[in-house]
């Protein structure tokens, strides 16, 4: 496996530099794409999906339809996606350590709680994008603005929790790293 600092940078998994050390190493296959590389672009995608939104978001009410549909069909299927992977491949890793077991329990719940969460908010947030990008009027760009940043910021905030506290472990760090809540 490739060192997740090297995520997304299309570094072949044959460059890895610490396997030994790597918690999800058995995910690595020849010629399939290597789980800490696809956490990173997976990561790197719904950051710029959030800044699409953002520049939505700035824009109203004179929004750019034709990036509402773009953005309405990449948002639920990529946060699924992504949830799998973390939910199936990383959050079983991240567990996996004697000492802050309970504790890590307790993170990993609340954050699939996020990823349900989430995943609600961008459906309801597709259905909306799309009605505007077919040319639906936008009756109220107050709410609408409220409703792109609460989603924006409320991801934003569980990625930059993610790669602090639980990306890590593809690092080889289980059990040296801070108090999760
Ligand atoms: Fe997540």
């Amino acid at each position: 496996m490739q060192n997740v600092n090297n995520a997304g940078t299309g570094m072949s998994p044959d460059m890895c530099e610490v396997p030994h050390r790597c918690p999800v190493a058995h995910m690595c296959m020849p010629g399939r794409e290597v789980p800490c590389h696809h956490v990173g672009r997976s990561h790197d995608l719904k950051l710029d999906l959030c800044r699409q939104l953002e520049d939505i978001a700035d824009s109203l009410p004179h929004v750019d339809r034709r990036q509402c549909l773009i953005v309405a069909s990449m948002l639920v299927p990529l946060l699924r996606e992504s949830h799998r992977f973390e939910e199936d491949c990383v959050f079983p890793a991240f567990v996996d350590d004697v000492a802050h077991r309970e504790q890590r329990l307790k993170t990993v719940e609340r954050l699939k709680q996020e990823h349900i969460e989430d995943e609600c908010s961008a459906q309801d947030l597709t259905e909306t994008l799309l009605s505007i990008g077919r040319g639906a009027p936008i009756s109220n760009p107050e709410a609408l603005g409220f409703m792109l940043r609460a989603f924006f910021e409320s991801m934003r905030r569980h990625i930059a929790f993610e790669r602090e506290h639980i990306f890590p472990i593809l690092l080889g760090e289980r059990g040296n790293g801070p108090q999760h809540n």
